[in-house]
């Protein structure tokens, strides 16, 4: 069991030591019994908002336990928090900004503002103008006026960027397969030669748009990306029709332009946007170009009914505020690790990628807003893959291994084919996961089964399903641009919802500075092959690496 202390000095301590007790006490966080005993748990346990169904009946939530994690919310001030954070208060302390994602995919005419270390700026008006730019340069790709250098429309995309400016985009872009395709798109993330140099085999530089999406316009592998496609670019198509061929998305204009990108092909979004929040803004141009300026747009509506939601529903309706709370209960009481994100739909095999961003990225925090150390665990790891693919590798580990890990699984109940023996079977399997996850099967069923088919008792063990292992299902109607954009932001709702009550900052990434700092002088001693002033594991390996290349 965790160390459960409460955050210090907040006024929910004691219904957080109510929380900490309760998870002591095996019963409490039992789900056979809840799920076999109370007939009512699917209405009960269920909520819907934005077009989504969020059914927690497959948990240890019971009427005692929802009303003491509401009243931690409450305590906490967990929906003021989110409201702050909507109304462009500079709640990311650490880089002095705001996270105003929600107002990236607001609609024209909202007025938010953000606060800086200047005052307040107009975000909404930021927004409304390069949201217009963008729509008239997708829509130009699209009827051709905007064309390539030899003046024939683009047929390709190709989005350069790396985390936020690669996965949002990435993952919604096949999410909305079922829309008819504008362009082919195409992503490149990684500084890997190999994903590189086979994308760039597939394609025709002649008509293919290259966006450059960024958010610092300095990212490494971005940056190195972005110079070898250009020369790809000019090989072909000769240095005076580059330009045409070149996008950049971005919040640093300045570095774009001094890349050689005209000031027309650049479209900018506020700091306030995080990067891993970013596919809101222009950075979803590709999802645009590739599936239509209508699927972005619906994309965008999605969202913003979920964040209207989140704010107005009350608590025991709301979406984001109980799928927090359900998965605080798992990450911080009872001390389940890790979650597995199972969409049951392989149009979303890039959502649980995105998901390990937004989560770990956002949340895996060891010190408070004041920096000073936690005294409980914050973000779980996060891994997952579709459905039922998944059945067939990991999940054996989540139902008889010795770690309990929760599973949200997402079921998408009419889908765009016609083969409707696969979707039932695709569903069945969804409902039987979480079936056996939460029943499991006792090891005297599992002998009298055994003895009935005239097995050997000696397996009997083997056959034993704890149970006890819950599961949160999320249901859309449809994948479609609308309920596809309400699931993300109820991601992101539940991700801020967690780093409040933990009091930790989601929107910094400190983390992630030292390893790129390492790499400077790492990248040196590979090219001269000198590994002097290195620790004694980088130099041998360096040394290695000479002698095999
Ligand atoms: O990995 C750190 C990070 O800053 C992420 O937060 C971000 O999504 C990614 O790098 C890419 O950054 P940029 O969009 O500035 O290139």
């Amino acid at each position: 069991m965790p160390d459960s202390a409460p955050p210090p000095s907040t006024a929910c301590a004691e219904v957080w030591a109510r929380l900490a007790a309760r998870a002591a006490d095996p019963a409490a966080r039992s789900v056979r019994e809840k799920l076999r005993c109370d007939a009512n748990r699917f209405p009960r346990f269920s909520a819907s908002g934005a077009g989504l169904v969020l059914d927690l009946s497959r948990t240890s939530l019971d009427e005692a336990l929802l009303a003491d994690l509401l009243a931690l919310a409450e305590a906490a001030d967990l929906v003021g928090a989110l409201k702050r954070q909507m109304r462009g208060q500079m709640v990311n302390a650490t880089e002095r900004r705001a996270a105003l994602h929600t107002a990236a995919r607001a609609p024209d005419g909202v007025g938010i503002r953000a606060e800086t270390p200047d005052g307040w700026q107009d975000a909404s008006a930021l927004v409304e103008r390069e949201r217009t730019r963008l729509r008239a340069f997708v829509m130009g790709v699209h009827d051709g006026t905007i064309a390539t250098a030899s003046g024939v429309p683009f047929a390709s995309v190709l989005n350069l960027g790396i985390g936020g400016s690669d996965l949002g985009p990435a993952m919604a872009t096949e999410a909305l397969a079922a829309v008819r395709p504008r362009l082919a798109a195409h992503f490149v993330g990684n500084v890997d030669g190999h994903g590189l140099a086979a994308t760039l085999a597939g394609l025709d530089p002649a008509r293919t748009l290259v966006l450059i999406a960024s958010k610092s316009f300095t990212t490494q592998e971005t940056m190195v990306n972005a110079r070898v496609v250009r020369a790809w670019l000019a090989a072909a198509i000769g240095e005076e029709g580059v330009g045409r061929h070149l996008a950049a998305l971005t919040a640093n204009g300045v570095a774009a332009e001094a890349f050689g990108i005209a000031p027309d092909r650049i479209f900018t979004f506020g700091e306030w946007v995080g990067g891993r929040y970013s596919l809101w803004s222009t950075i979803g141009a590709a999802i645009a170009l590739a599936r239509g300026w209508d699927s972005f747009t619906g994309l965008l509506a999605g969202a913003q009914a979920m964040d209207t939601h989140a704010v107005t529903a009350r608590p025991r309706r709301n979406l984001p505020l109980l799928f927090a709370l359900t998965h605080t209960w798992h990450a911080s009481f009872c001390g389940h690790r890790a979650y597995a994100c199972l969409p049951y739909d392989s149009r979303l095999a890039r959502l649980p990628a995105w998901l390990q961003q937004l989560e770990m990225e956002s949340n895996g925090k060891r010190v408070d807003q004041a920096g000073r150390p936690v005294s409980f665990p914050t973000a779980p790891v996060v891994f997952g893959e579709p459905g039922t693919n998944a059945q067939h590798s990991f999940l054996q580990l989540m139902h008889q291994g010795t770690d309990i890990i929760p599973a949200d699984i997402v079921l998408i109940a009419r889908p765009d084919h016609n083969l409707a023996e696969n979707h039932r079977l695709l569903l069945a399997n969804a409902l039987a996961q979480g079936a056996a996850l939460a029943l499991g099967r006792s090891e005297a069923e599992a002998r009298a089964d055994g003895e009935a088919k005239g097995e050997d008792p000696g397996l009997a063990p083997h056959r034993t399903f704890p149970g006890d292992r819950p599961s949160l299902f999320l249901h859309l109607p449809r994948l479609d641009p609308f309920h596809l954009g309400a699931l993300l932001a109820l991601y992101e709702h539940k991700v801020a919802l967690q780093a409040a009550l933990w009091r930790i900052n989601a929107f910094d990434q400190w983390g992630v500075e030292l390893g790129k700092r390492l790499a400077q002088p790492l990248e040196r001693a590979l090219a001269t092959g000198d590994p002097a002033g290195l620790d004694p594991a980088s130099a041998g390996a360096v040394r290695l690496l000479a002698k095999l290349g």
